[in-house]
């Protein structure tokens, strides 16, 4: 290895403003890494391109169009951790925008089983591929990727699918586009009153999507959590410093009745190093039939799946419940990603139609 190209541990300890610019090119976005590289103008200009997408999607034509976009590039898949929703999204956004496919989802079945390292596979994807996504419990680990590729001789980029308790980006763009949908004929993002509810401390969607909500102003944040697992200090004062006003409590029936938004999560357990969940009371953080009636009448609940006990069945039909329709959003934003980073976002302003 050259002297120059740093170990991961020598990367990682640089500064958040020493390693962005890495994840950037021609002064566009490239790979996908952090929450903090998206401004209030790139995801307004995305969520422009998923109501696009959405809307010329609706006719065969317009799905052949799309999917006649990036029909030369091939997408490899790389999920080393449990995933549903993020997983087929960006497996779905992929075919949206005509990208073949390949994956990886269990790491037994490829030659890491015969001592390969991860950064040798990531490094053979890249040679067949255009672009990788991944999910992979290691803080710092795609983003370390992305770093190596600078120097490989094949740079493709990285889209950051979930990294261990550290940041899930894509998912707080998906559930920003849906807050803007949910806003747009009600004054925007900007000026309400965000509730969090649950383990906040180990869920990554929940600091992602806080990062992105500061962007915007007059923000109020509520954490409802148990002391154990309430926001980080790093995370509170970031949103102090962004002039979020900031309440943390205890009580999700304190938060209930103030909230534009509530974004529900479950309880990470499987971050447990010795049974911290267990000695907690969830029950207490449960949103159910009726504390529900506690919410403002047009307040939207959001959660980004997959949900346990914390969120009752029996609110699917709640006119507030935004949560399937986040994760549609999830496929929508994803494949206006991929166009954006391929350059061809703007092939959808061509489109006149049947
Ligand atoms: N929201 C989310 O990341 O879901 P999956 O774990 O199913 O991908």
């Amino acid at each position: 290895m050259p002297a120059e190209i740093m170990t991961r541990e020598q990367y990682l300890r640089q500064s958040l403003d020493d390693r962005l610019p890495y994840y950037e090119k021609d002064g566009r976005i490239y790979d996908v890494m952090l929450s903090q590289q998206f401004s209030r103008e790139f995801m307004e200009n995305l969520f422009d391109v998923a109501d696009r997408l959405k809307q010329i999607s609706r006719e065969p034509e317009g799905m052949d169009y799309i999917s006649s976009l990036l029909r030369h590039k091939r997408a490899m898949l790389y999920f080393t951790q449990p995933s549903t929703r993020t997983f087929l999204s960006f497996l779905s956004a992929c075919q949206i925008v005509g990208m073949r496919t390949g994956e990886v989802r269990d790491p037994t079945l490829s030659s890491e089983m015969k001592g390969e390292s991860q950064e040798d596979a990531l490094r053979t994807f890249s040679s067949y591929f255009d672009l990788i996504i991944m999910r992979d419990a290691k803080p710092g680990f795609c983003e370390y990727m992305a770093y190596l590729f600078k120097f490989s001789g094949r740079d493709v980029p990285i889209f950051n699918g979930g990294s261990g308790k550290d940041q899930h980006p894509t998912q707080a763009l998906l559930d920003m586009y849906t807050l803007h949908r949910s806003f747009q004929d009600r004054g925007g993002i900007s000026g309400k009153v965000y509730g969090f509810v649950g383990d906040l401390l180990r869920g990554r969607a929940v600091r992602s999507v806080a990062y992105l909500l500061s962007r915007y102003s007059d923000i109020q944040m509520i954490f409802a959590a148990p002391s154990e697992f309430q926001i980080s200090p790093e995370l509170e004062s970031y949103l102090l410093d962004k002039g979020v006003t900031v309440h943390k409590t205890d009580s999700l029936e304190e938060a209930l009745p103030q909230v534009d938004s509530l974004y529900m999560t479950r309880v990470q357990d499987e971050y447990d190093v010795s049974g911290e969940s267990s000695r907690v009371d969830y029950t207490r953080y449960h949103l159910t039939r009726e504390n529900v009636s506690r919410m403002k009448p047009d307040a939207v609940i959001l959660h980004p799946l997959p949900r346990r006990y914390e969120l009752d069945p029996a609110l699917d039909t709640d006119p507030r419940a935004m949560y399937w329709r986040q994760l549609r959003n999830g496929m929508y934003i994803r494949a206006a990603l991929i166009l954006y980073v391929f350059g061809k976002e703007h092939l959808l302003d061509e489109y006149r139609g049947s």
